[in-house]
């Protein structure tokens, strides 16, 4: 499903350079829940970014069901990801002004699903995550957890290859924690959904299928074995 060849990144702002990622090779199937752990600032989200062609490698390849993703002209790719990828970052990034009705249907409506389509495809999913009583309330009248299983319905609206997130229990308690997480694990059941998570949270990556550890700009498989990845 997605493949990530040599990947480096290395950013230069005034005179310094910072050579973040030096050269990631991974591959990941579909209906895998992967996780990458690693200190702050090693290049997860840059990573993570790249893999969702949310910014573009120094150099290396990113192929996602076949596509090369940055060999396509950024209109294209723009596009493509939009349909192909769901994101779900730490603080949910819901649109203030808009209901968690109008939040997940934008990303269809930008595709050009119909309106009475992507109104259905909305509902049934925001039903999905239970929300099905909180359709027209905005991010500021929802929860923590709330606004983050919203994040979710909106991440899988497209019916995206993957869906790819980013500390995406950081900011929540235990119980709704571990309600998103069983969230997304059921999605992954039921729906048969990838997903690339970044995570510091022992519950989340102890449940992955694998664990990826970045160190020193490579991946690394994490095997557990009582330590701290
Ligand atoms: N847009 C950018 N410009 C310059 N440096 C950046 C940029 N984005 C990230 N970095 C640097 O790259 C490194 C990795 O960042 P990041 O991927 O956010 O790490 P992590 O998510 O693992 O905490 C950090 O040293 C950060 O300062
Ligand atoms: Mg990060």
């Amino acid at each position: 499903m997605l493949e990530v060849q040599e990947l480096t990144k290395t950013f230069t702002t005034g005179p310094e350079t910072v050579d973040v990622l030096k050269g990631i090779d991974l591959e990941i199937g579909k209906g895998e829940i992967v996780a990458i752990v690693g200190p702050s600032g090693v290049g997860k989200s840059t990573l993570l970014h790249i893999m969702g062609a949310l910014e573009t490698p120094t150099s290396g390849r990113v192929f996602l069901e076949g596509t090369d993703v940055f060999a396509m002209p950024d209109n294209e790719r723009a596009s493509f990801r939009n349909r192909a990828v769901g994101f779900v970052f730490q603080f949910h990034h819901l649109m203030r002004e808009l209901t968690a009705l109008e939040n997940v249907m934008m990303p269809c409506l930008i595709a050009g699903v119909p309106r009475n389509e992507a109104v259905a495809r909305a509902e049934e999913l925001l039903d999905g995550v239970r929300l099905a009583d909180r359709l027209h309330h905005k991010p500021g009248e929802l929860s923590g957890g709330e606004e983050q299983r919203a994040a979710v319905a909106r991440a899988l609206a497209t019916r995206p290859l993957m869906v790819l997130a980013d500390e995406p229990s950081g900011n929540l308690d235990r119980a709704n924690s571990e309600e998103l997480h069983d969230l997304i694990w059921g999605l992954r059941d039921s729906l048969e959904q990838t997903f690339v998570i970044v995570t510091h949270n022992p519950d989340l990556y102890g449940r992955a299928d694998r664990v990826v550890a970045l160190k020193d700009g490579r991946a690394e498989r994490w095997e557990g074995e009582g330590r701290e990845p």
